[in-house]
Formats: structure tokens, sequence, C-alpha cells
């Protein structure tokens, strides 16, 4: 996808300040020299039996890009894919109505939407935010010397693999589903309060997947302190038992040239690369606010969050567990 992408040509917009050069989580548009748009868009499977809860999920993950890039998001639009022969019309209704509830806790407005027929149920929104021009945070300015924080445990792609399967305790669930209903707003209005160099969220492509997109990006080598990051309780447990998505294999295929490891065990790797629904921030801080910074982001709610590496001076793209 990221080929046909790349083969396009370019447009020289000089008030295009993020677009599709460098992969990031939202495009930034200069309207004045005051202020920018942050728009993106996003929508999700079913990852829940819940409507309601399905709704909220699929809010937060499509809100996550705009508080990535330290913006604030205004408005949203829905875009449902709905099979409207075999699900109930109510189903709809629900998973809108939990969806709403997440864009009222954002103080987002929803001005529209777009619905089609579809044989699966699939559900996101287009959202737009605002951030003042110069206060862009993207993924490609991480520094050597910067402490890098995760804002949210992982394991949401191994767990909703076990709980299709059946195999959830309703304890569990509880947690994951609270996790990915979950803002990122308060993690990414301390992160703006202390200013720091780069962001990203944790989605599709796992912990390891995103560092190495910044990585990439910033021209910089990070360490990831594979005893620091946190994840679900269980998580581990069930990537035992090979409760992987399919997701976690290519995104482990497609970056295992860049990770440097010798001493991990296999199926903590696996949680490493488990693919994302509404995870968190991943920060890039440097050194001498992290500890502050972490603190105002547990205070805010995420109270798992964790300093999980460092950037390093070494030959760059390199991601080193340690
Ligand atoms: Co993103
Ligand atoms: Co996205
Ligand atoms: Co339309």
């Amino acid at each position: 996808m990221d080929k046909a992408i790349r083969c396009l040509p370019r447009q020289n917009d000089p008030n295009l300040i993020v677009g599709l050069d460098r992969a990031d989580d939202a495009g930034v548009y200069k309207l004045s020299s005051e202020l920018a748009i942050v728009q993106t868009v996003d929508y999700i499977t079913a990852i829940v039996d819940d409507p309601s809860a399905f709704g909220m999920i699929a809010a937060a993950n499509s809100l996550s890009d705009v508080y990535a890039m330290g913006g604030r998001p205004v408005t949203a639009m829905n875009i449902i894919a709905f099979p409207s022969d075999t699900m109930d019309i109510s189903v709809m209704t629900q998973v809108l109505s939990g969806s709403l509830v997440k864009l009222i806790e954002a103080e987002v407005t929803l001005v529209g939407g777009h619905s089609v027929r579809n044989s699966e149920l699939k559900y996101g929104l287009s959202v737009t935010g605002v951030v003042h021009p110069e206060r862009v945070i993207t993924k490609s300015t991480a520094r050597v010397g910067d402490r890098l924080i995760l804002t949210k445990p992982l394991g949401t792609g191994i767990l909703t693999t076990a709980l299709k399967a059946g195999l959830l305790k309703a304890e569990t669930k509880a947690k994951l589903t609270e996790q990915m209903v979950r803002l990122n707003d308060k993690a990414a209005m301390a992160m703006v309060d202390v200013g720091v160099n780069a962001c990203t969220d944790i989605t599709g492509f796992g912990l390891l997947g995103h560092t190495c997109e910044m990585a990439e990006n910033s021209q910089v080598a990070v360490e990831i302190f594979v005893d620091k990051v946190p994840f679900i309780p269980e998580t581990l447990e069930f990537a035992r038992m090979g409760l992987v998505p399919e997701g976690m294999y290519a995104n482990q295929e497609f970056r295992v040239d860049m990770v440097k490891d010798s001493e991990t065990d296999e199926d903590l790797l696996s949680v490493l690369y488990d693919p994302q629904t509404s995870g968190g921030l991943l920060i890039s801080v440097p050194a001498e606010k992290a500890e502050a910074l972490l603190a105002s982001i547990r205070q805010g709610g995420d109270g798992e969050a964790a300093i999980v590496g460092q950037v390093v001076d070494k030959p760059e793209s390199q991601i080193i567990l340690v």
C-alpha cells in the first residue's frame, strides 16, 4: 500500500506541514500563521461483541491520531459499513451512540458522515483537529538522549483474539475494554504542556513496528527496555498458548532486520509486535523532563504508563532490545 502511495506525483503546496512524504499519524495543513488543521481517518472491524463498546473503541482509536500530533480534535464524521441484510438497524444506533459518548467526552462535535451497505460491519471516524503550526509534534524528530514513554499497556491484539475464541475471563475482558475506550487526550495534554520532541500512537504495527517508524523517520537508534514494557495481565499467557493475531506475524516479518535482539523470549516478542487497537502514545521526551511527564500522565489516568526506552547514539534505524 505504501508503494502505491509513494508513486503518486507530489503537489507542491507550501502550506502542507505534514503530508504523504513521511508516514505520520495525521496530515497537517496550515491555514494561517496561527492555525493549522490536523486531519485523519480511521475505521476498524468489530473487535468486541457489544456494539456500544465497539463504537466507543473505534472513536477513541480515530481521535488518537490527532492527539499524537499534539492537536486538539474539534469535529468528526462517521464512516460506517453496515450489513443491513443480516444485522438489525438497532445495532447501528448502538455503535453510533457509543461513539458519540466518547466524542462528547472529547468535546468534539459530530458534523456528518457516510454509510454504505457491506457484508461486514466496519466503523470509524474522520476527525479534524487544530494545532499551532509551530507546535506540531511529528514522529520524525526524536533526538539522541530522549527517553521514550509508553502511555498504555500492550496486549489488545492478543486479548481480542482470545476473546473471539471465548477464552477471556470477564475481569480481563473488562480491563481490555476499559483500556481501549480510554482517550489519549490527557496524556497528550500533559505532553503538549511539558514540550516533547516526537510522538506517535501505537496501533496496527505494534510497539516495535511504530518504534521502527519513529527511528527511521528521525534517523536515530532506539533501545527498548524489554522488562519495563507494560502489558495487560494474561497477555503473555495467551501468547504462550499461540493465540496471536495474524497481523503480529506480518509486523515481525516486516521489521525483523531492524530489530537487534539475542535473548528475548519468543512469546514476549509476540507481545512487542502485537497489533494494538486504540493503543497508547509513544512519546520521545528530553531525559530531564521524562520523570515529571510520566508522573503527570499517570495522574491523568494512564496509571500504567512507563519509560520503556531511550534514543541512543548508534547506527540509525536500529532498535536494540535490552
Ligand atoms: Co497513528
Ligand atoms: Co490511524
Ligand atoms: Co455520502
